[in-house]
């Protein structure tokens, strides 16, 4: 018999309940369901709703389950459909007919988007530490690499010299924002659906305050249509970790190209690379491409439950059932994900001298000495002119800036004088990037000093 079986004269067709049921993904909140369940008890016992007596009963009843499912003595079945059935069934099994009163005052709608902000509350938790363990890895190289010379590059080409540590510390700016977006989608998951009944509000008088504490919710839906119908605090979590995603994959992608024969600026460690089955010499980036290959992932589960919600009249409706594969997915790879990379990350080995070298060719100073004449007088358009000039006679005589004689400067430009062959080197253009939040070393130190108070901080 089902637990809403009486209205019905026949029993629902096989097909019909295994289509139906959630049990086999929903399990994953069967303590959060307990949790919630626990609490929903203690307020109606506190309200009189039931005895103290009844309430304390349904309290232990729900503790020994809970204690029961983590031992796996407990399996859960396809005809109590989902994990609030499962443990309803469980419990009045277990303490026979007090177990009945447990969902007074309540129905599976604000049972099940109170189970799901609580797992997200906890996950959020969890994931915001792993990013947190990330910045730290990302500070701490930026810091290592601080004189680390490397190109930059705009369009895949190389553009002006920068220093490895400020590129981490680019990516440290990324997270730090990922990690902001979480704490603000926290304070929306953390708002208290239960007590809204199946869309009404219920004719108890429940105290909905009461239970927000119990369960450490800041506070409580105010509209219950909009508590039973609202899964955009799970919509803005999966969007926060597509743009997460998205950052990963776009490091992914570089060190990809770095850990390759032509850049070959890093080497993964073995224990984060893999072989080939055919070619024996071969040694693969495959976590960086498969963290960039899981993005797609995200970004579907994105348009999924954007596109589950998007015709749903209020209040509840059934398609709702299919927004947690999409959100436990999004959280399981997500994390994985954080945790692999900041492995892969750690102990990956720099080749500076190749950083270095590439350092030395595409023209990467062209910009300083295009400065260089401007801080002696000439409009910036017409020195840029100038140093094209220089450029394309260095093309056709094979030859870098670097190599250039004074005589052959001033035949370009008769402002130029001595201290050029010091101004162009690569290390002279790093140092003279005298602008805030520039790639000079005192910049980075500053970053690094802004980044180590935000992690005491956090
Ligand atoms: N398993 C359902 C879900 O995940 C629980 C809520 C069911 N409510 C209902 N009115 N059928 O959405």
């Amino acid at each position: 018999m089902k637990l809403w079986g009486g209205r019905f004269a026949k029993n629902t067709a096989s097909l019909v309940d295994s289509f139906n049921a959630s049990i086999e993904f929903d399990q994953k909140l069967y303590k959060h369901d307990i949790i919630g369940s626990i609490a929903h008890a203690k307020m109606l016992g506190k309200c009189n709703i039931i005895t103290i007596e009844e309430s304390q009963i349904i309290i232990d009843g729900l503790q020994s389950i809970l204690e029961d499912i983590e031992k796996g003595f407990v399996t859960f079945q396809i005809e109590y459909e989902d994990i609030h059935m499962n443990i309803e069934k469980l419990l009045i099994d277990r303490i026979g007919d007090v177990g009945k009163k447990l969902h007074t005052a309540r129905s599976r709608n604000d049972q099940v988007a109170v189970d799901i902000r609580l797992y997200l509350r906890e996950e959020i938790e969890e994931i915001c530490g792993l990013l947190k363990n990330l910045l730290t890895t990302l500070k701490d190289l930026g810091k290592i690499h601080g004189d680390t010379v490397m190109p930059g590059y705009t369009h895949l080409q190389r553009a002006q010299p920068v220093t490895l540590g400020y590129h981490m510390m680019a990516y440290f700016q990324m997270f730090k924002r990922d990690l902001a977006r979480l704490h603000d989608c926290y304070e929306r998951v953390n708002i208290m659906p239960l007590g809204a009944g199946a869309l009404a509000g219920t004719t108890y008088a429940t105290d909905r305050q009461f239970l927000a504490q119990q369960l450490g919710f800041t506070d409580v839906c105010q509209n219950s249509m909009d508590a039973v119908s609202d899964r955009d605090f799970a919509i803005e979590f999966i969007s926060d970790a597509s743009i997460m995603m998205m950052h990963l994959s776009r490091f992914c992608e570089e060190l990809i190209l770095w850990s390759s024969a032509e850049f070959h600026f890093i080497e993964m460690d073995d224990a984060y690379s893999t072989g080939s089955s055919i070619m024996p010499q071969k040694k693969n980036p495959d976590v960086a491409e498969l963290i960039r290959g899981k993005t797609g992932r995200i970004y579907g589960n994105l348009m999924n439950i954007l596109t589950i919600m998007k015709g749903l009249p209020l209040a509840y409706n059934k398609d709702m059932q299919e927004d947690k594969p999409p959100l436990f997915d999004t959280v399981e790879n997500l994390k994985d994900c954080l945790v692999i990379f900041n492995e892969m990350l750690k102990t990956m080995t720099v080749q500076k001298d190749q950083m270095k070298k590439a350092t030395k060719e595409g023209f990467m100073n062209a910009t300083d000495v295009a400065d260089y004449l401007v801080k002696k007088g000439l409009p910036f358009r017409s020195s840029h002119e100038i140093v094209g000039k220089m450029v394309l006679h260095c093309i056709q005589h094979g030859k870098a800036i670097d190599d250039l004689s004074l005589e052959e400067f001033t035949s370009f430009s008769p402002a130029f004088t001595e201290d050029i062959l010091e101004i162009i080197k690569i290390e002279s253009c790093i140092a003279s990037k005298v602008s805030y939040g520039s790639t000079a070393k005192g910049s980075i130190e500053t970053m690094i000093q802004q980044a180590e108070d935000f992690l005491s901080n956090i």
